[in-house]
């Protein structure tokens, strides 16, 4: 199986920019003894120093958000163009929380996901369902319906520019994890979704992260699934220790 185990943290609103240094130089020194590509997301203003500060370094810089426009009269936001120049070409897109404080829809992320792709960008596509959702048993449906309006209309080509990120809401910075089980089971979904839609190529070669409190001391189980090819790791990337411990799990 050609696909890549990736581990990514996604610092969210944290770290100002002595802070994004230190940990990024504790990050570098330490030895990533498996083959995950590992990946940090600072905040915006914070990417310019990192990609500085990580020069000569494996780890890979990501931008968490991005505008759909090329540029113009959006107050505040971020464009392609100044994450390009910077020297990044990932982004994560679709997270929880940009879906619930900040209103991003399937339409907008669509749009989002075309900039990305059309400026050569990787993009770590989030989605997941909510509590209620697998409450009332529409998890699948819930999952289906996000990755069919924001990627598939897609090319199979341009899937080697997408990875997949499973978060669950209800495990989102709750300490409550999905199984390994729960996991596997919903990246089994996933991947048979794009099959069904694309085919078993593409499907194979996609990576399916996992993202919902992520530990140490549950890394090595999660990722022992099959179908798991990595974490989307929130709270314990903040750490040097607790995440090159999550990275050492493959
Ligand atoms: P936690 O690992 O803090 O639960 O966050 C997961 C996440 O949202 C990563 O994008």
């Amino acid at each position: 199986m050609s696909r890549k185990h990736i581990v990514a943290g996604n610092w969210k609103m944290n770290k100002n920019l002595s802070e994004t240094q230190a940990l990024l130089t504790a990050l570098t020194e330490k030895k990533n003894t498996g083959d995950a590509q590992v990946i940090v997301a600072p905040t915006a203003i914070n990417l310019h120093a990192a990609v500085t500060t990580l020069e000569g370094s494996e780890i890979k810089v990501a931008a968490q958000n991005m505008h759909q426009a090329e540029s113009g009269a959006y107050t505040g936001e971020i464009s392609a163009s100044m994450i390009d120049s910077v020297g990044i070409d990932t982004v994560i897109l679709g997270h929880s929380e940009r879906r619930a404080y900040f209103h991003e829809d399937d339409a907008l992320l669509t749009e989002k996901v075309n900039t990305a792709i059309a400026h050569g960008f990787t993009v770590i596509f989030c989605f997941g369902e909510e509590l209620e959702d697998r409450k009332n048993e529409k998890h699948f449906n819930v999952v289906e319906s996000q990755l069919k309006n924001a990627l598939f209309h897609l090319t199979a080509a341009q899937w080697s520019h997408i990875v997949l990120a499973y978060e669950p809401v209800w495990a989102i910075g709750t300490g409550e994890t999905a199984s390994p089980e729960q996991a596997q089971e919903m990246h089994a979904f996933i991947r048979n979704t794009v099959s069904t839609s694309y085919d078993t190529t593409t499907a194979d070669q996609v990576s399916i992260l996992y993202g919902g409190s992520v530990k140490p001391g549950n890394a090595k189980e999660i990722f022992s699934k099959p179908d798991v090819d990595g974490g989307l790791i929130g709270g314990a990337s903040l750490k040097a220790d607790d995440f090159f411990e999550i990275v050492n799990a493959f």
